[in-house]
Formats: C-alpha cells, structure tokens, sequence
C-alpha cells in the first residue's frame, strides 16, 4: 500500500508544533500502525532526518504506551483496539492518514506523537492500590469472592491506562480511567477497607493534576480500547459520595 501520513511534529514541550507531510510507502495491509511508522522512520533515518518520536511498548494491546490520534479518533477508531494492534488492511490505498498525540493540559507533549502520562501514575499512587500485611501465604479460597464480583472487578480491571478517554473527552476529563481503577478495587474484598480513603485521594489527586469535569458525553467509553463502561463512572460517584458523607460524619463525632 502507498499512503500519505500528516504526521504532527513539534521538537519538545515548549516549541510550537505543526502537521508535516510524508510518504508511507510498499506498506504490507498486514503491518500493524506502529510497524508502518516504524518503515516511515527508517525512511526517515536513511535520508538523515529527525524520525517521529512515538511510544510503544507491548505491541500488544496491554501497555498503553501507544498513545496516538489516528483521523481525529484516539487509537483509530476501531472498537476495543489499540493504536498498536490496529492493521493497515483497515486503510485505503492512496490514503491521506492524520495522526496526533493526545491533547490534554494534564497530558503535555514532550515530542512529536509522545505525551507525558505521569499524571494517571500519581493518581494511582494516591490510592490505586492495596496495602497488604506480607505475613504468612493465606490459604487458597479463604476469602469467597461471588461471581458476579469478580466477573465485574475483571471487567474494570482491564483498563491499561491509555489516556484515550482524556485525549477523547470534550472535557479532558479522566473519570473513566480513575472510575475503573477505584471500582475494581471497591469491589473485592481486599479492597473494601481502604475504599474510602482511595476514592478521597484519587479524586482529589486527578482535580489536582488538572483533568476536567465528566459531563457523560460518553466520548471516553467509545474510544476505550478495553470497552470499560461509563456504568464504572456511576461506582465512583457513588463511592465518593458515600466516602464524603462518612468523613463528614466522622469529623463531626456521629455515627
Ligand atoms: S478507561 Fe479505557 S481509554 Fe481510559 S485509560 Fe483505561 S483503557 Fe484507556
Ligand atoms: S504498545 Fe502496548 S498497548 Fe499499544
């Protein structure tokens, strides 16, 4: 296949960036988006120019890293697929492809297609995590977890952590994100003790870092590679709520 790739350069964080114009040629329809950047690049790279500095890791669809805007879609637009397991089969020959990193305040661009993410880390160490007694290995099964939790704290735990949900929200909200990550905590019981205090300090943390407001556009869950669903984001409201209501009761020496 023979494309043209507008490709958005821009040397680092604090330059102005614009869209350059290249060539992506003999591109087999079987590469994945990151291999024909890949070809682009040692193109690139044999005439002696700057290649396009994207992330990758996995290739696989389990990283995150591969944060692109494909045609104004964050990953492309193809349902539960990442940027890095999107095939060029799914492209037209003599195609004229945008692509763009994500764009968010709390996302800013270090080079070309790379943004830093940093901020999605500091939610997690907010609160995104389970503090656990490392003492004697705890007998198998001993503590039951029914089915319908666990199917439902899999489906939140899926989320890899993208961004694609910031980068598509009107908003640059990242309740979708920090949604899953709190809900598949809140859901088993290893993770109910430290709920309240996870689901204060995650918020408070993803306002801090300068993610906007949800307004359920729904943008977020149609982009997400791993289908998380916006329900995920009715659990945290609640979780939070609950959360607010028992420190305010707490402080005030109810029960
Ligand atoms: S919720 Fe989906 S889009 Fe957002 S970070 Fe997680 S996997 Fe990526
Ligand atoms: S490179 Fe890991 S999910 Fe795309």
């Amino acid at each position: 296949m023979n494309l043209t790739l507008k490709v958005w350069r821009q040397k680092d964080g604090a330059s102005q960036g614009q869209m350059a114009t290249y060539e992506a040629r003999d591109i087999n329809p079987d590469m994945s988006f990151l291999e024909m950047l890949d070809v682009v690049n040692e193109t690139l790279i044999t005439k002696g120019e700057d290649p396009i500095a994207f992330d990758s890791d996995c290739r696989e669809g389990i990283c995150g890293a591969c944060s692109l805007v494909i045609n104004g879609v964050a990953h492309g637009g193809h349902r539960g697929t990442t940027a890095c397991q999107l095939h060029m089969r799914h492209f037209k020959e003599g195609e004229t492809i945008t692509v763009e990193p994500w764009r968010a305040r709390a996302f800013p661009i270090v080079k070309d297609l790379v943004s830093d993410r940093g901020a999605f880390d500091r939610i997690i160490q907010a609160g995104g995590f389970v503090s656990v007694n490392t003492g004697g290995t705890v007998d198998a099964n001993c503590l039951p977890v029914a089915k319908t939790d666990s199917d439902e704290a899999m489906d939140a735990a899926q989320c890899i952590g993208c961004g694609a949900c910031v980068a598509a929200c009107k908003n640059a909200s990242a309740m979708l994100f920090v949604s899953a990550k709190i809900s598949h905590l809140a859901i088993l019981p290893q993770g109910k003790p430290e709920r309240d205090r996870r689901a204060l300090s995650m918020v408070r943390t993803m306002d801090e870092e300068g993610f906007g407001n949800c307004t359920v556009t729904g943008s977020c869950e149609a982009v997400c590679p791993k289908e998380i669903s916006l329900d995920f984001i009715g659990r945290l409201n609640r979780e939070y709520g609950k959360a607010i209501l028992k420190n305010r009761i707490e402080r005030q020496g109810g029960d």
